[in-house]
This record gives structure tokens, sequence and C-alpha cells, in this order.
């Protein structure tokens, strides 16, 4: 009887379509400790387009501390009604402002003018903080986030370490965190350098090296959707994967960000952190316990296992572009050459398709295609697991041999979904196959609030969580696979050769496949 009932349930069970969960318990409990923000950079972009509308939605929300400062620093002149006016313009442009709340969220905000060649200047800063703490109570706790250009991160961590700013925990003086954007040097040595100086007043713990793509929520998703569920990890493997494509498509182009591109170009922007991490977290094994070291551990061995690039036939593995004028979404647009600040020669590209095969016993000949661009036909990120043929058709008679096979679409934007597609018989008389796909809308069934990708990650740093920011050694194992291509793309004398012009609006150089649909996959696995 017992067995009935318990079969009766999981039946009725079986036909709830999604058991929600009420969003309260998705909240971190308490608050985090209080603290002071500084800003090293105040008067930038980083600043007003990311680091402060994160902190004012924190602040909507009832997630920042009590007790809460935020120092802005720069080099500009200001006062802190100045600074406040300056933060308040750019979010009107963004959003429809309560300018109630903005007024009591910018009571929290002071600027102080910094020079970073001068220790002087950082010890100011020291004493500043330190009369902020008594009043305010924030007892000692800093991040001190470098929202500067990558040029001056390595001095600024050692004047803030000389001027006292790096105690942490154990000093009894509350704790101070360092926050880095990437890029985390310009290649292996520089990667090693760097984090040479930031170690030299900070320890490992104190340090959050940012990649803002693992705090997007479907991508944090993907350890979930493989690791809670029983179903996918069996198939997730070299026996029933055909390839995998990552994909990070996007319409902007350089903007006025020419002097930092024309250093980096595609590879060091978004394949040394944003495409590896998203490729690590598709690829690893399951980590024993869901904690930052575990999961950084699995995900070193995925970097380990990489194959490192034939430099004497890297046409079949890397294929480079540049944007040429084209028309996006009814607009013209120019010439990579012709943006501003980028010299007329440039030999930067701004496309990249790469393809990557890991050495191991899971992934053993499974090509992983990783493709991002700017300027290209519309703004898409996602990742595309394509299973491989049935074995045998038994329906070739009337269908031929041709049968299309199972496809799951991670999708990070602008669809975050999920959608597994497979084929159906189509109603009616005749034999008919059809590809139908089944969706999941991720935040359907959701009314909680959402935290955008920077609110994530300043939220997890007041916290301490490091799970979702780089650890050193990825870092270098990255640069370590990616150092001999840029300096073969860099170095060698056909460089020009190798950079295929695409047309603005296009989905990359033309011997690059062009997607299906919208769905970027490729029809041969020949380039
Ligand atoms: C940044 C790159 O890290 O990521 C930019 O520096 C790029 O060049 C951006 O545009 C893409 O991020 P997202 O979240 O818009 O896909």
């Amino acid at each position: 009887m017992d067995n009935h009932n318990t079969r009766l349930t999981a039946m009725v069970e079986a036909t709830t379509p999604d058991t929600g969960s009420p969003f309260e318990s998705c909240l971190i409990e308490g608050r985090p400790d209080p603290s002071i923000i500084v800003i090293l950079g105040a008067s930038g972009d980083l600043t007003e387009r990311k680091i402060i509308p994160a902190l004012f939605n924190l602040y909507l929300n009832g997630t920042l501390p009590d007790s809460f400062l935020i120092v802005g620093c720069a080099r500009t002149k200001m006062s802190d009604d100045d600074f406040r006016s300056k933060l308040k313009k750019a979010l009107i442009n963004k959003k429809n402002l309560d300018h109630q709340k903005w007024k009591t969220f910018a009571a929290s905000l002071l600027y102080r003018i910094i020079d970073y060649g001068s220790l002087q200047s950082f010890k100011n800063l020291a004493d500043s903080l330190r009369d902020m703490d008594k009043k305010s109570g924030t007892r000692g706790n800093r991040i001190f986030y470098l929202a500067i250009p990558p040029s001056l991160y390595k001095s600024t961590a050692l004047m803030l370490g000389k001027a006292g700013l790096s105690t942490g925990e154990t000093d009894g003086n509350g704790w101070s965190r360092i926050v880095v954007e990437k890029p985390f040097g310009r290649n292996l040595d520089t990667a090693i350098d760097l984090d040479r100086s930031l170690h030299e007043y900070f320890r490992e713990h104190q340090i959050f090296r940012i990649d803002h793509y693992l705090a997007k929520e479907t991508v944090q998703n993907i350890l979930m959707f493989r690791f809670a569920n029983a179903m996918f990890e069996p198939i997730w493997n070299r026996q029933y994967i055909k390839n995998i494509n990552i994909i990070a498509a996007e319409t902007l182009g350089v903007g006025h960000r020419a002097g930092y591109y024309e250093q980096a170009g595609i590879l060091r922007d978004m394949f040394q952190n944003h495409m590896m991490q998203l490729l690590a977290l598709i690829a690893m094994e399951p980590p024993s316990m869901f904690e930052a070291d575990r999961v950084n551990d699995e995900k070193i061995k995925v970097y380990r296992s990489l194959r490192p690039f034939p430099t004497g036939d890297l046409q079949n593995y890397l294929i480079l572009g540049q944007y040429a004028s084209g028309i996006i979404d009814g607009e013209s647009s120019p010439d990579y050459r012709r943006e501003p600040g980028v010299s007329v020669d440039s030999l930067t590209p701004t496309f990249a398709g790469m393809k990557v095969f890991i050495d191991n016993w899971r992934w053993q000949g499974v090509p992983f295609y990783l493709t991002s661009g700017k300027r290209l036909n519309k703004k898409l990120t996602q990742i595309i697991i394509q299973f491989k043929d049935i074995p045998h058709s038994l329906f070739r008679r009337t269908l031929g041999e041709e049968i299309a096979a199972n496809q799951l679409i991670l999708g990070i934007y602008p669809d975050e979904k999920i959608s597994l597609r497979f084929q159906t018989k189509n109603p009616g008389a005749k034999l008919c196959l059809r590809t139908v796909a089944m969706d999941f809308q991720y935040h359907q069934n959701y009314s909680g609030p959402l935290l955008d990708a920077y609110e994530k990650v300043l939220l997890d740093c007041m916290i301490g969580d490091h799970m979702l920011f780089w650890r050193q050694d990825a870092v270098e194992l990255c640069w370590s696979f990616l150092t001999p291509v840029l300096e073969e793309c860099e170095i060698c004398q056909d460089r020009s050769k190798m950079l295929l012009p695409y047309e603005s609006g296009s989905w990359g150089p033309e011997s690059f496949k062009k997607p299906k649909e919208s769905i970027p996959s490729r029809e041969s696995e020949k380039w």
C-alpha cells in the first residue's frame, strides 16, 4: 500500500512543471560587514557605467551593509557634491531615477583627490579613511577597487601597501581587499610580474580578480545544470557529443576604447578571460564540493589539458578578422581603422574563431569552437552542445539518412534560457519528422530581485567569497596557452595575411562558416 501511495505521489509530482522556490530563500542571510569601498579611478567610465549603478541597485535591494561609504578617488579636482552630481547625471541617462532614494544613497558618496605617483597622497587617503571609520562605524574594513588603466595596477597596489592600507584581518584592524579587473597582464611574463607586485603587500585571499562573465546568472547556472541533474552528466562526453560551440558575438565596435583595444585585440580582450572561463565550466569534471578552491582546482585541470596550438598549422585552428564598414541594424558603421584613436594601418584583430581540443579521457577528439567578434550581425552569447547523429536510422526508407542530431543550447544573451532540440513526428498521415525545442526561460516563475554581474561580484567581494573570481594559477595557465599564438600572430612576417577583413553586420570573415539561421553551427569540421 505504502509503495502504491509513493508511486502515486511520484506520478502527481511528475506533472508539476516548476517547483519554483520562494526568492527569499535565495537571498544572502544578513548583511555584509560594514565597510568602505574605495574606487580608484572614480572619474572614469567604469565607475559611472558599472560600479555606481551596481552599488545603487544593491542599496535599493537592501543588500548593502548598514554602515557603508563609497570613496571615489581620482586625479581630477572635484568636491563631494561635484562627484555626486556627475554620477547622478550618468544614472538619470540610464534609467528612471528615484530621486529621494538617490539622495539618501548619495550621502554615502565621498570624493578624495589622489596623485597615483605620490606616497604622501596615499598616506593622506589612509588618514581620511581612518577618520571616516571613526565617524561612520565602518570598522577598518576596506575594498580597493582598481578602476584605473591597467598600466597603473602595479604601482597603485604597491602604494596602497606602503601607505599601510593592505592590512588584513589578522592585524586586528579590519579587513582589506583589492579588486583588479582584467587584463591581468599582456602575456605570461607580465601577468606573473603583476601578480608579484600585488602579493608584495596583499595576500591571495585579499585579491579579487574580476571576470564579469562568471557572475552572469546563466553562466553560474552551468554548474548547477550539469551537476545537480543526473541525466546530462552520463552523456556529457566524447561518446555522445560531436562538438561544442561557444560564441560571444557583439554588434558594438571599439567605441572610445581604442587606446586599450589597439594593444589588446580580441584574443586578450575576450579569449584570455571570458571565453576560457566558459570553456572550463562546460568541460570541467565535477568538484567534490561546491567551494571556491575545489571548483577552481577542476578548472585548472581543464587548462592543463588544453592541447597546445600547432603553431606551424595555425590557419586550421585560428581565424582572425578585423571589421570593415557595413550596416548594423539599418545604420552604417565605420571601418575599424577609421574609428577614433585607431591607427590607419592597424593589424589588431576584432574577431577570432578558434578550434580547441582538450586532451583528456572525457573530451579526446571533441572540437570546441570558440568564436567572438565585434560589429557582428547581432549580440549573441550562447553555448551549443551538438550531440552526435543517431547510430542507425530505422526511418531511412521514408526519411533518408539525414536526421538532425540533438542540440542543447545554453543561452546567455539575449535569451537567458536552456533549450533542448529533438525530433518528433509531425502530426498527420504521412511520416514526417520535425525538429522541436523544449525551452526553459531562466527567469520563469521568479519574481524576486535580480542581481546583474557587477552587483554580484561587488557583493561577493564584500562577503569575501572567491567562487566567481580568477585564481592566479588559472590566469597563468591561460596565458601559457595563448601566449605562443599571440607571439606567432604578432611577430610573424605575414601578419597582415592572417587578418581577414569582414563586413560589419556579417558573421565574420567569408572563410568562416556562416551560422545557420540564428544559431551558429558549423557545417563542416574544417575551416
Ligand atoms: C568586456 C570586454 O570584458 O566584455 C568588452 O572588454 C566586451 O570589449 C565586453 O564588449 C562584453 O561583455 P558582455 O557582458 O556585454 O557580453
